[in-house]
């Protein structure tokens, strides 16, 4: 608590958001505020926020907020949006909260600003009151250039010191969904169990646990979260939901397929460990007049069965996600988005640990495009390396992508 002085106005910065959940970032940023100079952040959580869906109630996300930011006796959490209801655009709250707040600056983070010109009436807004911005690491040149743009417009613009880590609302959600509480507080963790928040797709998660083994369960989840975090930070612009999808049921053919099956009923080989132990416990049928003959039968199979049963099993129709699915292993000539996208997170994952991976991954954060690449050719290399067959369609997309 900073002493305060009666006569000299109190600083007040207000912090905008969702805070769908509250996340680490949040606080650090609101903390580094106040050593800007500022005596007091307001944590201003948005009604309805007319740009994004968000499917955790208003209430629910200022009771995480509450408990995010107990203990900190500089922040002060403001109602106003939340009661207003309705489509709140900043250009409208804002005049608002500052006759509350005299003389308070705004807050925003890189993103924002950025994409300040996409807001609504963005013009009023920077005319409104001073705006704090904080830094943002791997877009200096479009963050530069929107500074440069606002402060060419009139806006008053200050840039805070500080580079928020990659922690974002969206992927807390998306790895909330996975039971990964990374970045989060435990007390704002307690309350999303206790009330369930962020299941939506636990219906998939728990078909899923009964088709695959346990070692192969957790490699689905963490492909899916890899995958997730690649489209949000590298800007792939797909749909979360869907590469969510496509990431955790990648692999549901493994266990189903022929190969697997008939793998399963060998003996096990001498000194197998646990894991090797653990029989698929609900292998499920389907008509193999779907899967293409040349791969019955060889480990490449699982990536058919898998999209196969992805829309029997899962009741995904969407080309999108099936195709995902359907060559993450393989490959082919002249991939979607989404099939590079999970070809790559498939071999990128964190629980990857081959000698080469974190090159790999260096790569792929830089560029998309180059890290799929590199993702295709460390999996042809390693076919040739191990002296196993070629299927056709990875020499297809060998020479789709390096011999052109
Ligand atoms: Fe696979
Ligand atoms: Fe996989």
């Amino acid at each position: 608590m900073r002493a305060l002085c009666y006569n000299i106005p109190v600083k007040y910065v207000i912090f905008g958001g969702t805070f769908n959940p509250p996340h680490s970032e949040h606080i650090a940023i609101a903390r580094h505020a106040l050593d800007c100079g500022y005596d007091k952040v307001v944590l201003l959580p948005s009604g309805v926020p007319p740009h994004k869906s968000c499917g955790v109630g208003a209430a629910h996300r200022l009771e995480m907020l509450r408990l995010a930011a107990q203990g900190e006796e500089d922040f002060i959490i403001d109602e106003y949006e939340i009661h207003t209801g309705g489509v709140n655009f900043t250009s409208e709250v804002l005049p608002r909260i500052l006759e509350k707040y005299k003389g308070a600056h705004y807050l925003i983070g890189g993103d924002s600003l950025i994409d300040l010109n996409k807001w609504h009436e963005p013009e009023k807004i920077i005319k409104m009151c001073p705006i704090l911005v904080c830094r943002r690491a791997g877009r200096d040149e479009e963050f530069d250039k929107a500074l440069a743009f606002w402060r060419g417009r009139g806006a008053d613009i200050s840039v805070m010191d500080y580079f928020p880590k990659g922690v974002s609302s969206t992927m807390a959600r998306y790895r909330a969904e996975l039971g990964v509480y990374g970045g989060l507080n435990e007390k704002v963790v307690e309350y999303i169990k206790e009330n369930g928040l962020y299941t939506t797709f636990s219906q998939y998660l728990k078909r899923l646990a009964r088709m695959v083994k346990p070692a192969r369960f957790e490699h689905c989840k963490r492909t899916c979260e890899y995958a997730v975090m690649l489209n949000i930070k590298l800007r792939l612009g797909l749909d979360n939901d869907k590469v969510f999808l496509a990431g955790l049921l990648h692999d549901c053919g493994k266990g189903s397929s022929r190969f697997d099956r008939e793998r399963a009923l060998r003996p096990l080989p001498e000194g197998a460990d646990e894991e090797d132990r653990q029989r698929v416990p609900e292998p499920v049928l389907y008509d193999e007049a779907l899967i293409p003959a040349d791969a019955v039968g060889k480990p490449v199979e699982h990536q058919f069965v898998g999209a196969v049963l992805a829309e029997q099993v899962f009741g995904i129709k969407d080309k999108e996600i099936l195709g995902g699915i359907r060559f993450h292993c393989t490959g082919k000539a002249d991939m979607t988005v989404m099939e590079k996208l999970i070809f790559s997170a498939d071999v990128l994952e964190e629980g990857r640990d081959y000698l080469g991976v974190e090159e790999l991954r260096r790569i792929m954060l830089n560029n998309f495009e180059e890290g799929f690449r590199a993702c295709l050719k460390a999996s042809y290399d390693n076919v040739l390396r191990k002296g196993g067959d070629m299927y056709p369609l990875t020499a297809q997309a060998y020479s789709c992508y390096f011999n052109k």
